[in-house]
């Protein structure tokens, strides 16, 4: 057996007086660092690993277990060792298991530095992704290495692959008529002539451990300064989220405190002066500029140096994991943004919703943009911020408005939005009759429900992780010039922390609007987004308010007032005349048709309701029945 090698990074934090999450004891002489878990009562379940005799072990599926070489607690990885050949043949020794297949229950990944050589396949492994060329490294390991050459030596194929991309992230596979055996080794340079190479390893990743789950508040009493709320990214659990002021740090298991984390005591914060003047250029990306003022963020406030390192690792994976097809965001300057806002004057208000206000904004090049500053009070934590503008950044879809940038330098972090001229759904259903725009026509609205329909699916079903709107109505449908709709206001809701009060005061979400099924759980899923959606699929085809004070005491909330009417079988009467005049039988039953799609968005309970994929064919299929309808008449 070679000698353990274990690298256990430590971090020294002066922070340590505050409790961290039960960290397991020592196995042997190996520390376990957070989040992994060697028993029911220590680390974090998801990441199981087993101490057996001074040793760890990582358990696989089917019975198969790899003993822990290191453990690097920082990058978040593992080194377990293959299992070698077995009986002096060229046969994996976990063949029986048919090789590493990781519980993907846990949060355990293969990572991508892993270069694996497959031997004693048949011929039908002659595809990619494998390479099994002649002049292959994996021959010359077998040539220069007594073991592999010993079990392997004569036979003919032999090849290679890299872990990660499309090779899956669970598991090694040999079995009966593929191959029989491999070996691994990471961070491979294949310049390296055999001799030089490393011990044979599989690195494994593992993913930042969430908050812990929680169902009371004497749950989170081993994490200090957290209190069990529900997650607002899951929103069907509850976590010991940490208190305001507090942010969770992963690495360690702690709530570490935002303000003076350092041991020279709490000095007062400087003034607010604008540090980052020079820093935002224009074309550098996101995620470096995420690290930039990380680090002057940080810097500035005197945080830890631990807090900084973590922050830039955490960066830092991220841009080596980007796909690269990221879009280019801006980091804006407190000085610029008062200026274009004209300081925030309510001149420049142009909205203000459940999750904050919206500001008209010119910048000194010109462009008009809509700046959006969460309501102040129950913000996250500046690295959570950054996060979470990072997701929203990553997010493209046409019928979402584009994010430009953000500024996290005041009190609430900015986010910086492209602005859409032409008013918002609501003004061009409810204040037609000014004047100031033409009715929508039936064609526009079901091309309004159908993007809208778009781009809710995007956000529930293509972003990671999937993003709940949280707060669809018509003054959130923005449209443009051409009467397209682009969808404002979505992930604004990712910048407020939920807390108690929040919870009790029902302030996520508009009135008219809210999924009903909140006020049991107070939780918010896609079928809340459902939910608010039905309500705006009602408003386009009956031009009615969601809430109208004018409307009898009965009728007030659209929904109700809805509800009945589809109860009396009236559906017809409630459809804005204005739809109704000189349309064909065919287009009414359209209608109707949209109607009851809408009622059933509208169901009480939410399993009740359909998906928006659901929703979005539904509103296709109508639109294509209309447009094959037209074509018959005009030939
Ligand atoms: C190659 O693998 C097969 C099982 O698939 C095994 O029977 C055979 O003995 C192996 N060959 C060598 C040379 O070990
Ligand atoms: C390994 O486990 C998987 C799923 O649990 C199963 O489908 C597979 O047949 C098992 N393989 C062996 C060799 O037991
Ligand atoms: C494992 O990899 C997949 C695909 O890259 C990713 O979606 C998943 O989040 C990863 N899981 C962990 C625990 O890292
Ligand atoms: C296969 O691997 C060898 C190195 O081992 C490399 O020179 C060759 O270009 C690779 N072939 C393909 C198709 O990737």
């Amino acid at each position: 057996m070679s000698p353990l090698l274990i690298s256990v990074m430590v971090i020294l934090s002066c922070t340590r007086s505050l409790m961290p999450l039960k960290i397991c004891p020592n196995c042997g002489h190996i520390a376990v660092p957070y989040p992994l878990s060697t028993g029911p009562d220590c680390g974090d379940q998801l990441y199981k690993v087993r101490c057996n005799a001074g040793l760890l072990w990582l358990d696989a599926l089917n019975g198969s277990s790899y003993m822990i070489t290191s453990i690097n607690p920082l990058n978040q990885q593992l080194i377990i060792r293959p299992p070698g050949f077995t009986n002096n043949a060229c046969i994996a020794a976990d063949y029986g298991s048919q090789g590493i297949e990781l519980n993907s229950n846990l949060r355990f990944n293969i990572s991508g530095s892993n270069t694996v050589l497959i031997l004693n396949c048949s011929n039908d492994i002659l595809t990619k992704p494998y390479n099994c060329s002649s002049s292959s490294i994996c021959h010359s390991y077998i040539r220069d290495n007594a073991v592999a050459q010993a079990a392997c030596g004569n036979l003919p194929i032999c090849c290679w692959l890299k872990t990660g991309g499309s090779v899956n992230e669970y598991r090694i596979r040999v079995r009966e008529g593929r191959c029989a055996a491999y070996l691994s080794f990471v961070n491979l340079d294949m310049n390296l002539p055999v001799s030089k190479w490393p011990e044979p390893g599989v690195e494994i990743d593992w993913a930042f451990p969430q908050e812990p789950v929680c169902n009371a508040l004497r749950d989170c009493k081993d994490l200090l300064n957290s209190m069990c709320l529900p997650d607002p990214a899951s929103l069907v659990q509850k976590r010991c989220l940490c208190k305001a002021g507090f942010q969770w740090d992963p690495i360690n298991g702690i709530c570490q405190s935002l303000k003076c984390s350092n041991r020279r005591g709490c000095k007062h914060r400087k003034s607010k002066t604008p540090v980052m003047g020079g820093l935002a250029i224009a074309g550098v990306t996101l995620l470096l500029g995420i690290i930039l003022v990380t680090v002057k963020v940080y810097k500035q406030s005197h945080h830890s140096n631990k807090e900084i390192e973590f922050s830039l690792m955490r960066a830092q994976k991220d841009i080596s994991k980007a796909n690269n097809s990221g879009r280019l965001a801006r980091i804006y300057n407190s000085k610029e943004i008062k200026k274009a806002t004209n300081n925030f004057s309510s001149d420049n208000l142009v909205g203000s919703g459940g999750f904050g206000e919206v500001f008209k904004g010119i910048l000194d090049d010109g462009t008009i943009t809509a700046v959006k500053r969460a309501k102040p009070g129950n913000t996250k934590g500046i690295d959570q911020i950054l996060n979470e503008v990072r997701i929203l950044c990553q997010l493209n879809h046409r019928s979402l408005v584009k994010l430009l940038g953000c500024c996290i330098e005041l009190e609430q972090p900015l986010l910086v939005y492209e602005f859409i001229p032409n008013g918002t759904l609501f003004d061009h259903l409810h204040r037609a009759r000014s004047g100031k725009w033409p009715p929508l026509t039936w064609h526009h609205r079901l091309h309004i429900a159908h993007q809208t329909a778009q781009a809710l699916a995007y956000l529930h079903l293509l972003a990671t992780p999937p993003i709940y709107h949280r707060d669809i109505k018509s003054s959130n449908i923005l449209l443009n010039e051409k009467l397209d709709a682009k969808v404002s206001d979505f992930g604004l809701s990712r910048l407020a922390v939920s807390d108690a009060s929040h919870v009790t005061t029902c302030a996520q979400g508009t009135l008219g609007y809210l999924d009903p099924e909140y006020y049991l759980n107070f939780q918010l899923t896609d079928k809340s987004d459902i939910y608010s959606f039905g309500v705006v699929l009602v408003e386009l085809l009956t031009s009615k308010k969601a809430v109208d004070f004018n409307r009898e005491e009965t009728e007030v909330n659209l929904v109700v007032y809805y509800g009945k009417i589809l109860k009396e079988e009236r559906l017809m009467d409630v459809i804005d005349p204005m739809l109704k005049e000189g349309a064909s039988k065919m287009e009414l039953q359209i209608m109707e048709a949209f109607g009851l799609l809408a009622a059933s968005c509208l169901e009480e309970r939410r399993q009740n309701r359909p998906s928006i994929k659901e929703v979005a064919d539904e509103i296709e299929r109508i639109i294509s029945v209309l447009t094959s309808a037209q074509i018959k008449l005009d030939t």
